[in-house]
């Protein structure tokens, strides 16, 4: 193949793509004069950054003064089960409200407080009202207004185009090449420095909150240019999906109907997250209904209602109460909000939620309560990275957002994935300027390179017959739900290991019909190998790490270990090409933030006035 007929572009910085922390890198990247391009696979903004509803973390302290960074750094800490990279949680929780702030300056429009402030409400895990909010719609609004503003920004937008896999020269990152999704024509982006900001991977499971994009493409194409993973067995199965419909199993029920007041009820009736509250939070839980309704009441000396339990803790409580025979009719629990407020507030405060219902189950929310369960909807592990610059181990791979790991541990907070794309998104950007600057020649492109990645991606088209990658990839989502979910043992993590060698093979043999024009069945088929990687590693990941933490339940290795607690789980392509899955030591914290994470809460808030009144 001659590859100076093949379409190519030229930018310092390609970033690929264009959810929250794709377009916040993008705009830093331009602010900072390097010419760049944003490569999406979907359209422009049409990212699971809307799936983020409730809204945005940051200590503004708006609602309730006493919050603090401090305090979100030690909520973010104990909800990722201290698991957390300190550093990207320090950065994270201090840099927050500014990067809030600037969003409002370009134009997001948050609902306010009475007093004009940007307004704030609870959700699972954070001690005080710590989410910034656009009714139920704060994602939709945060990539509304960056689009906005980024497009101005004089950056370069290549939508419908798939990434394939990147370019190296010698170690260093010199590019990608990617297809472009109706022509099927194939183009080289040339690059000093390539930032993926890729997202998830969960339609490598059943019921997924994710859209069709969710393939895993950023850890499969990072892992096969040698980057490595990390802690990929953290899969977030957020608890309140919807369960009924089946057409509509997994949609999002934003945890701002339970940061509201909604409650969740078992088939008895009863108020089953009373029964649920782990040692860990019980002296900052309210232990029965009568604190929790003056919580609801807007005591502010209460505790936070159990059903505002971290996320992990909320999906295993669902879970044993479906499996214990006191589900919901369609296999979940009752979502309530009915009983707890009037129909006006619910259709102001839950909009979207109000609406979903309607228009998908038939349900009046403010009449009825709603039926829901788990759903896959977050990777807690991902790409490794350096805190501060968001560089990988691979000169000039950068990643920020979900597809990178480090900054929630073993459980994300909900709401903290906003603001985590805002934060990481900017360094990433700024790591990426620094790194192109740094460099001295430009790197390479190399032909053989560019003409191995096509020609894999033409084989399955024209091999004469060969495996549906449809089945392939419905086969996976079985094999997913049913042995690496909300609760694994090592005889299921096993056999799905085993099952997805199977897979490996059928895939080696996928054949997509047609040409490579309009062709959705060959895109399937690209995207079931960066699928099989990524599942291959977060089930491998899985089996390795015997102990309990935040979402990685092992019903054969109950509680935490502290042996466990000094390692990250590390995956690299080895030099046969098999797969390295490694546990690496953890850097130690620094004192200062080991105190802040590990303190009382009364006394991290003592020293908190004490230090504002110095
Ligand atoms: O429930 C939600 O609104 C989701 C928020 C998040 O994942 O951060």
């Amino acid at each position: 193949m001659n590859i100076s007929e093949l379409k190519t572009y030229e930018h310092d910085v390609i970033v690929v793509g264009a959810g929250g922390a794709g377009l916040r890198a993008a705009i830093e990247c331009s602010a900072q004069g390097m010419n760049t391009g944003l490569v999406c696979k979907s359209l422009l903004g049409k990212a699971h950054t809307v799936m983020a509803e409730g809204g945005m973390a940051a200590a503004l302290g708006n609602v309730d003064h006493r919050d603090h960074w401090k305090v979100h750094f030690r909520d973010t800490m104990r909800g990722g089960k201290f698991l957390n990279v300190w550093r990207m949680a320090e950065l994270h929780a201090k840099q927050a409200p500014e990067r809030v702030r600037e969003l409002e300056e370009w134009g997001a429009v948050f609902d306010r407080t009475k007093d004009g402030l940007i307004n704030q409400r609870n959700f699972g895990g954070h001690r005080y009202p710590r989410l910034a909010h656009v009714g139920d719609r704060t994602g939709l609004e945060m990539i509304r207004t960056l689009q906005d503003y980024g497009i101005h920004q004089g950056f370069e937008v290549y939508m419908e185009y798939s990434a394939l896999d990147l370019l190296k020269d010698g170690d260093r990152i010199a590019g990608l090449v990617a297809m472009v999704r109706d022509t099927g024509e194939f183009v080289v982006f040339k690059a000093k420095a390539v930032i993926f900001a890729t997202g998830g991977a969960g339609k490598a499971w059943k019921v997924t909150s994710n859209s069709w994009e969710y393939t895993g493409d950023g850890y499969a194409m990072a892992y096969q240019a040698g980057a490595e993973l990390m802690d990929l067995e953290f899969t977030q199965f957020h608890p309140t999906g919807m369960v009924w419909p089946p057409s509509v199993a997994g949609i999002l029920v934003t945890e701002g109907v339970r940061g509201e007041g909604g409650i969740l009820v078992n088939s008895e009736g009863i108020r089953f997250m009373f029964d649920n509250i782990p040692q860990r939070f019980a002296s900052e839980t309210a232990p029965n209904e009568e604190e929790a309704n003056r919580w609801l009441a807007g005591d502010k000396n209460a505790r936070r209602p159990a059903e505002l339990l971290t996320r992990d803790v909320v999906a295993r409580a669902i879970l044993k109460e479906v499996k214990e025979g006191r589900g919901s009719p369609h296999g979940g629990a009752f979502l309530d909000i009915a009983n707890r407020r009037e129909a006006e507030y619910i259709k102001r405060k839950l909009p979207s939620m109000y609406h979903q219902f309607k228009v998908l189950a038939e349900l009046d929310i403010t009449k009825q309560p709603m039926e829901v369960g788990p759903t896959l909807h977050y990777f807690m592990g991902g790409i490794r990275v350096n805190a501060d610059s968001q560089m990988t181990n691979v000169p000039g791979l950068f990643a920020c957002g979900e597809c990178s790991a480090g900054m929630h541990g073993a459980n994300r907070l909900g709401g903290n994935s906003l603001s985590d794309l805002l934060v990481f998104g900017k360094l990433a950007g700024t790591g990426a300027t620094d790194y192109c600057r740094s460099l001295g020649q430009a790197p390479q492109v190399d032909a053989q390179q560019v003409t191995q990645i096509i020609r894999s991606a033409t084989d399955i088209l024209n091999r004469e017959s060969g495996e549906n990658p449809y089945l392939i990839h419905d086969d996976l989502r079985e094999t997913m739900q049913d042995k690496v979910g909300i609760v694994r043992t090592d005889e299921d993590l096993k056999q799905g290991i085993d099952q997805l060698e199977v897979l490996k093979q059928r895939y080696q043999k996928v054949k997509a019909e047609g040409t490579s024009q309009y062709n959705p069945g060959w895109h399937e088929a690209l995207s079931m190998r960066n699928l099989l990687i990524t599942s291959e590693a977060v089930a491998k990941a899985a089996l390795l790490r015997t102990e309990s933490r935040g979402a990685h339940t092992r019903l054969d290795h109950e509680g935490e270990s502290d042996q466990w607690l000094q390692v990250n789980v590390v995956i690299k392509k080895g030099a046969d090409g098999s797969m390295d899955v490694q546990k690496v030591p953890r850097p130690q914290p620094p004192q200062e933030l080991q105190q802040v994470a590990n303190a009382e809460l009364e006394d991290l808030e003592t020293a908190i006035a004490a230090e504002a009144k110095t």
